[in-house]
């Protein structure tokens, strides 16, 4: 859940660019955030991923509650609004940014705790357009850039599925900003400049199936959240949406159709299989699965995209596909990477001994359990932050999370040092084919310790 952190971290670094630069000035420097734990415990995720069945209520019908049960899971509302060992929406998942913590709100309908006092007005106006009932704006932690191109009736059948649940009368803690970031009036300038309060507007030039999967991933599914590099988070059709960005240390990979780093070499079919599983297909026959969602994304995977219709993930493929190749801004140029004779030698012995096992002795993988790392675009990412984290952590990072392949990869971070874990990284970066980057001791060093 940490990946939220970085989310607002860096829009309240917008909002106080844009509305705060002689406050910050005289400020000191802000506290790193503080560590979230990194592995949530796994009964609560697995209470995450089973939602509450809809049940029909007042003139509301059984399908309409279950479509907006399937809307809920699209927009993923439960990963946030539901703590560690909690009831579903029931809030109190802690975000911990360098302005201070902020607690989800339950949003079930209790009057008292929860949203039961919301009118459909009221919740429109907080989803589309940041704004509480009281007039004061909602940090956008709350992924109201994205929700606002979502449907009023499709928001409000999400209300409705809401309004069918238990209320509880759990109380989130209340949220501690430090000053001045706990003047939510700042947020004005934040909204003013970056919220692009437009509906989503189908393209008729495109087929249904185009425009549905545009309509998930620009709406509800809030992958540019993620994805678009967040100093314009919600820019309008800015030329760097989904071409990439850093989420808590993680790298969410370009996702337009760039050749290199992007999703140029994937297939409709092979998109669709990873929303749906967390894994891509192998390329070739005999070889390992050609990527896994490892951290935050198989959490998104897991939570949300793979409960959601075939037909919705093929959608969402087929628009990603069709999205013009924008090249990641590279932060270094291009240049053939040879292994130093050292880096290989000792990268070979540790390859050798901890990682061959499982992925195989050239890197191929083994279907249908261990990707291959050679040719794995994962592998090579000019910044190499996922296969740090991944050797740190293990992958899935959240073992809870692991899917189809039943086996999850342990952990070497308290085995490895960060030399060591730079040599292997280095090593499996350019080996096999594969020609990225040797990765440094201070990069692993910096990843560790971001928790
Ligand atoms: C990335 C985390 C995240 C996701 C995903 C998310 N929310 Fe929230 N939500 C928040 C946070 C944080 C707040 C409180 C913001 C604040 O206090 O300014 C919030 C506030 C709200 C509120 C206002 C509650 C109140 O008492 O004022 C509602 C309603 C809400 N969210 C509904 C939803 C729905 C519906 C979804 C899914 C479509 C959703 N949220 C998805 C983080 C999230
Ligand atoms: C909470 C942040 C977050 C959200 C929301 C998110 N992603 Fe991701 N995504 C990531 C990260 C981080 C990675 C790479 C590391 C990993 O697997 O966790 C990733 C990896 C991917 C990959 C693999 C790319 C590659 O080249 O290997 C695809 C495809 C993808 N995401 C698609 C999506 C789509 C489509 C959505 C919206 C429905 C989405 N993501 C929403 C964080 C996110
Ligand atoms: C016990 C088997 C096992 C061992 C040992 C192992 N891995 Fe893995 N590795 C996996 C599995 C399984 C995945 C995919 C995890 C998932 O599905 O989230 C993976 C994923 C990865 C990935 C991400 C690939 C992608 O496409 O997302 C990298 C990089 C990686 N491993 C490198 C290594 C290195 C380097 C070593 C040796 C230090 C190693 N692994 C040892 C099983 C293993």
């Amino acid at each position: 859940m940490q990946h939220r952190v970085a989310i607002l971290a860096t829009l309240l670094t917008c909002a106080a660019t844009a509305a705060l630069m002689p406050v910050i000035a005289a400020e000191p420097a802000p506290p790193a955030a503080a560590k979230p734990d990194s592995q949530p415990q796994a009964a609560a995720a697995a209470t995450k991923s089973l939602l509450p069945p809809a049940r029909a209520y007042g003139d509301l019908s059984q399908e309409r509650v279950n479509y907006g049960r399937y809307l809920t899971i699209a927009g993923d509302c439960a990963a946030c609004h539901t703590r560690d060992g909690g009831k579903p929406f029931e809030g109190g998942l802690a975000i911990d940014t360098p302005f201070g913590v902020l607690y989800t709100p339950n949003i079930r309908p209790s009057k008292a705790h929860g949203i039961g006092e919301f009118s459909d007005e009221d919740f429109l106006r907080a989803l589309q357009h940041g704004i509480r009932p009281d007039g004061k704006p909602y940090y956008p932690a709350l992924p109201y850039p994205s929700y606002t191109k979502v449907k009023d009736d499709d928001l409000l059948a999400i209300k409705d599925y809401l309004f069918s649940l238990e209320p509880t009368s759990y109380r989130p803690p209340e949220s501690q900003m430090r000053w001045p970031f706990d003047m939510r009036d700042l947020l004005f300038g934040w909204q003013l400049l970056f919220l692009d309060k437009e509906r989503f507007q189908a393209n008729p030039d495109k087929s249904d199936e185009w425009n549905r999967g545009a309509y998930l991933v620009e709406g509800l599914g809030h992958c540019g959240s993620c994805h678009t590099p967040r100093n314009i988070a919600g820019a309008k059709e800015h030329k760097e949406a989904l071409t990439g960005a850093i989420i808590d240390g993680w790298y969410a990979p370009n996702l337009t159709n760039d050749l290199t780093e992007g999703l140029g070499r994937w297939t409709v079919e092979a998109l669709a299989t990873y929303l749906a599983t967390g894994e891509a297909p192998p390329a070739k026959a005999g070889e390992g699965p050609q990527t896994a969602a490892l951290g935050p994304m198989a959490e998104v995977v897991h939570d949300s995209l793979s409960q959601l219709a075939a037909s919705d993930l093929r959608a969402m493929a087929v628009y990603l596909k069709d999205r013009p190749a924008q090249e990641a801004p590279r932060t270094t140029p291009p240049v053939p990477h040879q292994l130093t004779e050292e880096t290989y030698v000792k990268g070979r012995k540790l390859y050798a001994s901890y990682c061959a096992s499982c992925h195989q002795s050239h890197g191929q993988g083994l279907p249908p359990y261990f990707p291959a790392l050679a040719g794995n675009e994962v592998v090579t990412l000019e910044r190499p932050n996922d296969i740090i984290k991944t050797l740190l952590l293990g992958a899935p990072s959240d073992p809870s999370q692991a899917y189809s392949a039943h086996v999850v990869m342990p952990s070497f971070g308290s085995i490895f040092t960060d030399k060591q874990i730079a040599t292997l990284a280095s090593y499996i970066r350019a080996n096999w084919g594969n020609d990225a980057a040797p990765v440094t001791p201070d990069q692993v060093a910096a990843l560790r310790s971001d928790g």
